[in-house]
């Protein structure tokens, strides 16, 4: 072997980033803890579904065999869950065996599982994510195609969650959202008027609105079957019934009555064809009617990473909100809705004028559109 062989310098190459692993190390946990948070949402799905909490509240500390009895559920499962309730912090527990041990549904749960008006209420959550499985196939397919997924395609629980999720703010805060726009509460205050709640869904924020203005006959419009119907049914017998009205119609269509004010609560991300139901809105305004639109209060630019809300309106549009708005050929706005888009709709919509309004909430930004005087 010669030993004259030149020798080549070898080239470099970056060494690889080489950290101590605990990013990777943390990355594991929190992908743990998410599975953790997936897997409690199922079994508190479980639980509101089958009336196990509702049980242990109505009969107080139990065992698994009671709670299987008052909820009519196997021992069996009823005692896994129980356990598995207990092991997670959900439910509290007392001594003995597992066949003596009593559970019992801590005071500081009960408004988050169990009362539908409350402020904390937030079952709606355990109710909407886990049937949003069943389109997990048809997700897929449509990243492919491009095509979208209709709201009507999606579980009647997961609409009817999604107008649980929206009932307590719209219990409790729809009046203070209005009275900080003067502008439209003293109009709709001062004598009857029309008002059309557009993308009503389950007709929650429709009942609200006739209870805050007795003189006024309420409208809800919305374009999904299952939700109108939910609507009528939640409406019937109510102290606001004569006054309300609902209908399945697309927004995109043409309005016959005119309107004093219109409303939309988290529906324009939605819509598949915005411009066009914003042009039909503002036709069916009278002269210098305002709409009042309340959308995801989104980072006003893309900012990654995002805080909670702003994680928790991605992920709804990755899953839902994005597929809904890009059915029938929509524009696909999704739920990161900017208040750049809301203005770039509203100008090409005709409307005089769109402006913020100085309405204070965590999740909505408020949106006055003004029709043309
Ligand atoms: C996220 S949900 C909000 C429902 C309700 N406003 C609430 O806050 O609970 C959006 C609603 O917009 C409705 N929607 C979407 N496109 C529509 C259209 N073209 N015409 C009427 N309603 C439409 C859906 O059916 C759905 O009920």
């Amino acid at each position: 072997m010669s030993t004259d062989t030149p020798t080549i310098d070898a080239p470099t190459i970056d060494a690889p980033t080489i950290d101590d692993g605990a990013a990777t190390d943390a990355f594991v946990g929190r992908l743990f803890e998410s599975a953790l948070g997936a897997m409690d949402l199922f079994t508190i799905g479980l639980g509101s579904r089958l009336g196990l909490y509702a049980a242990l509240q109505e009969h107080g500390p139990q065992t698994s065999t009671e709670l299987a009895a008052h909820a009519g559920v196997a021992e069996r499962y009823a005692r896994e869950w129980l356990e598995q309730q207990a092991v997670t912090g959900i439910l509290e527990v007392g001594p003995g065996s597992a066949a003596e041990r009593r559970y019992t549904l801590p005071e500081a749960v009960v408004p988050v599982l169990l009362e539908p008006t409350h402020p904390a209420y937030l079952a709606p959550l355990a109710a909407l994510v886990p049937p949003l499985g069943t389109l997990f196939e048809r997700l897929v397919e449509v990243y492919r195609t491009g095509e979208g997924v209709s709201w009507s395609e999606f579980p009647a629980e997961a609409v009817e969650a999604q107008a649980a999720l929206n009932r307590p703010a719209f219990t409790h805060e729809l009046g203070g959202w209005l009275a900080a726009v003067p502008e439209i509460d003293e109009r709709l205050s001062a004598g009857p008027s029309r008002i059309a709640d557009l993308g009503c869904g389950g007709g929650w924020s429709t009942q609200a609105l006739a209870r805050r203005y007795p003189e006024a006959v309420v409208h809800g419009f919305d374009i999904d079957d299952a939700s109108i119907a939910m609507a009528r049914r939640s409406v019937a017998g109510s102290e606001v019934e004569e006054r309300v009205a609902f209908e399945v119609c697309d927004l995109a269509g043409p309005a016959d009555i005119a309107y004093d004010a219109a409303t939309m609560f988290e529906a324009l991300h939605d819509l598949s064809h915005p411009v066009q139901v914003l042009t039909s809105i503002r036709r069916s305004l009278v002269p210098g009617g305002i709409l009042l639109v309340a959308d995801e209060r989104a980072a006003d630019t893309f900012t990654a990473p995002g805080d909670p809300f702003e994680r928790l309106f991605y992920a709804s549009s990755v899953l839902v909100c994005l597929p809904g708005s890009l059915a029938d050929g929509g524009v696909g706005t999704g739920a990161a809705i900017r208040p750049s888009t809301v203005r770039s709709y509203a100008e090409q919509a005709g409307f005089a004028s769109c402006e913020v309004a100085p309405i204070d909430s965590p999740m909505f930004r408020f949106y006055l559109l003004r029709a043309p005087a």
